[in-house]
């Protein structure tokens, strides 16, 4: 089981807990659960998330959030990153993480014009 959760495309979470003044996207839920299938193969497509202020001088840059949970209860949550993000070398959380280059997903275009990017799960 995959949890995953982003900022809509101008930074803001639909959570309570999002006080930023960054706008809100009426047509983004934000959340999905979804579940990989029995070769633990997982996709789901969304829009690019925006970054967000965490302060008045730290941006978090664009990430997408995953918790994952196994059948036999082991977990993980963590975060996804895209390749190459300017904002990315000041992060505190991905520069911090002896993980960075794994969690750094590269997109390419696809043919239906969507950026396409293989973000792989070992637990
Ligand atoms: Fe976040």
């Amino acid at each position: 089981m995959i949890d995953i959760w982003q900022a809509n495309s101008y930074g803001k979470y639909n959570h309570e807990n999002d006080f930023s003044k960054n706008k809100i996207d009426e047509f983004f839920y934000g959340y999905k659960r979804i579940t990989s299938d029995k070769n633990g193969n997982y996709s789901f497509t969304t829009i690019f998330p925006g970054s967000y202020k965490i302060s008045k001088d730290i941006v978090r840059p664009p990430h997408i959030h995953l918790l994952i949970k196994t059948k036999n209860n082991k977990s993980l949550t963590t975060q996804l990153y895209f390749k190459n993000h300017p904002y990315n070398k000041n992060d505190f959380i991905l520069n911090t993480s002896k993980y960075k280059s794994l969690l750094e997903v590269s997109l390419t275009w696809s043919k239906k014009s969507l950026r396409t990017g293989i973000f792989n799960i070992v637990i």
